[in-house]
């Protein structure tokens, strides 16, 4: 399909007169849009756009700079705002709608312009932190670009085999606006890029990098190359979820619901978006019947259509469903014969056709199971909000299990437990790895327990046994043990005490200086990579921060908190966290001390000074009271964990462009204007 880019706005003409101080004046408008808290006179900090079509002209955008009445922004076929807000709340926030009357494929195209011209600059930061510092002029180069060229043909194969399907298969068609919607990112950001006459480079198979950060490590295994020397790859991964549900009325009527995540990464690649898509797709690109799930809202990375860390937030007529996922380990050499992004479809599109039509958890559940590439290997916890209305009254029947061969090309075993019950399709638990997919329903259990949670480590026992986490579990303990694991037991310790969001994010953020401190004297082996899986103790902690180790020091660790949480009936209230762990200090309020009894505590000791006169001892009492709020702050702050500061850090050289210095953020709760 040929596309033409038409754009309103750029003058080649002056481009051409004056090209130097154009460029000067870019620079200025770039400074000013991104780190201009301090330009900015009036401006909200959104910045809209709108990308217009029509078939004798092609696409036009259309950008509205800032301080818009959002609602009343031109809607052309897909319309979009950009609030940069990284410093001040450690995330920007995007937000997209298209117009459902256009063809799909117009639509996903014109989604991914306008994002790709919004966010031009971030992509490129991104890329500069993440993939560029990696692989340009470093002894990876070669390996990076073995990668990035089994990811072009992968995108290429998947792009044309999806198009002949789209107009009979719902699957086939959205896997199609997948690569469609990127390739929208392509032209805005190369647009962006020119229009500010900025020489950076742009290159499509970047893009396709950005979109598949959490398959890489499995396409590695596959292409026998190695582009990561971190210790925690031999670890169960640090993300964590956890699902909670508590009652919110006596008689255990009202129920609510908590959906949660903390996810691991570099400290280098917290260039965060929170997005939002409101994408009006329909079912096949024939079927005019609109596509269930149109409204994606989830915490991700500049220039990637999907999450990466995977949590989403989907809404449609009927359901609201939440989806974290969080990853699982190959110890298993055997099982990378199984990987393979050209016969089987990788993991972005697999989401997006899943998200976009499901309307409940089983759907999404099939969906994700089809044409299993083996990339992103990872446990999933798919919930509806909408079936929390009928759980209070149960009654079971027998499990049944059903196991089917899927592909006949690739070897694919697909495993499904039916739940049971009145709560049937509250919750789905589904682990994937490479030629297997488990899945179950687990409402009844999840009621019982009334917490689920993951955490690198399988729940089936299959797929425990074919990853062989059941081998490492035998060679190293508990570290690799479902059960007994130490985030195993925080959970367990913890959930009952998870009651509300507030006592959720506590949970999830579980941290410890001096459970840090006391692990480090208790190391005591050679520095190699066994060394640290025998150490489990150094893993008593859910927000772990690998800048603060002693040994294996990295800036890796857990870097956000999401949670989302709705009762029965109220709407979701989606929270996040951009920021390692770290503990909010008591401050002096906190600890008044009594001043009347001590000011006569103190008098005392002055009996024996004739000479002193009543201020020097008010003075003297001052200075002791300050002493002891001092000592017992400090007492009080003994544990707590200082935020990551990248000027203060060993990493001070490592890439982040563009990244706030100091990580303290709070909780962000994003405000959708569509
Ligand atoms: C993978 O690469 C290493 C060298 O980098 C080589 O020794 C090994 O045989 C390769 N394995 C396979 C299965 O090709
Ligand atoms: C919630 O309410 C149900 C009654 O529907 C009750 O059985 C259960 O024990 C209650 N749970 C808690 C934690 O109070
Ligand atoms: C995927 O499978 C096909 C067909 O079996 C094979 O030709 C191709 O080399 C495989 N791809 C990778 C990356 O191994
Ligand atoms: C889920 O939705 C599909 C249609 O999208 C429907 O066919 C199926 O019956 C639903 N399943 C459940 C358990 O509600
Ligand atoms: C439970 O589901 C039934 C239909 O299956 C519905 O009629 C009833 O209103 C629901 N109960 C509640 C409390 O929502
Ligand atoms: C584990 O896998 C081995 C083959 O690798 C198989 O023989 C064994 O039966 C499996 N055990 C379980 C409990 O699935
Ligand atoms: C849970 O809360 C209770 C009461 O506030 C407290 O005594 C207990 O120590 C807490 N448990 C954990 C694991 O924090
Ligand atoms: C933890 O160790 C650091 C560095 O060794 C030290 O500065 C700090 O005082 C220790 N904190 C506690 C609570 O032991
Ligand atoms: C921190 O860890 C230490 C040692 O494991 C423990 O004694 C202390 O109670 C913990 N503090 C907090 C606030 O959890
Ligand atoms: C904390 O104490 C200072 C003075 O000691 C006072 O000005 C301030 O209002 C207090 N803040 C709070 C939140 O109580």
């Amino acid at each position: 399909m040929s596309k033409i880019l038409k754009v309103v706005g750029a003058s080649w003409l002056q481009t051409k007169i004056s090209s130097y101080i154009l460029a000067f004046l870019g620079i200025l408008a770039i400074l000013a849009l991104f780190f201009g808290q301090f330009e900015r006179i009036q401006g909200d900090g959104n910045y809209a756009a709108t990308v217009f079509y029509s078939d004798k002209t092609g696409y036009r955008i259309e950008y509205w700079g800032e301080s818009n009445e959002l609602k009343d922004i031109a809607r052309g076929v897909a319309r979009a705002y950009f609030r940069g807000d990284i410093e001040t709340n450690g995330w920007s926030l995007l937000e997209v709608e298209t117009d459902g009357s256009y063809p799909d494929e117009i639509q996903a195209y014109a989604a991914g312009i306008v994002e790709g011209a919004l966010t031009w600059y971030l992509i490129h930061m991104h890329l500069e932190n993440t993939i560029r510092a990696k692989c340009e002029d470093q002894p990876l180069e070669k390996n990076c670009d073995k990668l990035r060229d089994a990811l072009d043909k992968s995108a290429n194969i998947w792009k044309y085999y999806a198009d002949e399907r789209a107009p009979v298969d719902p699957f086939w068609h959205h896997v199609s606006l997948y690569y469609t919607q990127i390739r929208g990112i392509y032209t805005g950001w190369k647009y962006g890029i020119e229009k500010s006459m900025l020489e950076y480079e742009t290159d499509i198979s970047d893009l396709y990098w950005l979109n598949a950060v959490g398959e890489v490590e499995e396409i590695q295994h596959k292409l026998n190359i190695s582009m990561e020397d971190s210790v925690f790859e031999e670890l169960p991964s640090l993300s964590s979820s956890f699902v909670k549900v508590v009652n919110e009325s006596e008689d255990g009527s009202i129920k609510r619901l908590f959906v949660a995540q903390d996810s691991a990464g570099s400290y280098s690649s917290m260039t965060r978006i929170m997005k939002r898509y409101k994408l009006n797709y329909h079912v096949t690109s024939r079927d005019s019947t609109p596509a269930p799930g149109s409204d994606v809202e989830f915490t991700g990375y500049p220039g990637s259509v999907t999450s990466q860390d995977e949590f989403y937030v989907i809404k449609g007529d009927n359901h609201r469903l939440a989806v974290t996922g969080t990853p699982l380990k190959i110890y298993n050499n055997k099982l990378w014969k199984n990987v393979n992004i050209t016969e089987q479809v990788p993991i972005g599109p697999r989401i997006t056709a899943a998200n976009h039509l499901s309307s409940n958890v089983s759907t999404w559940g099939h969906t994700i199971a089809r044409s299993n590439s083996g990339t992103a290997c990872k446990q999933w916890l798919v919930v509806d909000f909408n079936k929390m209305k009928n759980v209070s009254d149960r009654h079971s029947e027998k499990n049944t299990i059903t196991e089917t061969m899927l592909d006949d090309d690739t070897k694919h075993t697909v495993v499904h437990r039916a739940g049971t019950g009145r709560a049937k399709g509250l919750i789905w638990l589904i682990e994937q790895v490479p030629a297997r997919t488990h899945s179950a329903d687990i409402s009844e259990a999840f009621l019982e327990k009334t917490y689920w949670a993951t955490y690198g480590l399988p729940f089936f026992v299959d797929i425990a046994n074919v990853t062989h986490t059941t081998k490492m579990e035998e060679l190293f303990g508990t570290i690799f043990s479902e059960t007994s694991s130490p985030r195993a037991i925080i959970f367990q310790n913890g959930y009952k005490n998870a009651t509300t969001l507030e006592s959720v994010i506590k949970l999830m953020r579980t941290n410890n200086i001096t459970a840090y401190n006391e692990t480090r004297n208790k190391i005591n082996c050679n520095d190699d990579n066994n060394c640290i899986l025998k150490e489990s103790e150094h893993w008593n902690i859910l927000g772990l921060r690998g800048d603060l180790f002693e040994k294996h020091k990295e800036a890796y660790g857990i870097i956000d908190t999401k949670v989302v949480t709705a009762d029965s009936k109220d709407s979701l209230d989606f929270v996040a966290i951009s920021s390692p762990q770290f503990t909010e200090t008591k401050t002096e309020n906190a600890t008044k001390i009594n001043k009347g009894n001590l000011a006569s505590t103190y008098t005392d000791q002055f009996d024996d000074v004739p000479v002193i006169n009543g201020l020097e001892i008010r003075d003297l009492i001052k200075q002791q009271q300050e002493e002891a709020e001092r000592e017992t702050l400090e007492l009080l702050n003994k544990d707590a964990v200082k935020p990551f500061q990248w000027s203060k850090s060993e990493f001070k050289d490592d890439a982040h462009e563009g990244l706030p210095d100091i990580w303290n953020f709070g909780i962000y709760r994003p405000n959708w204007s569509w």
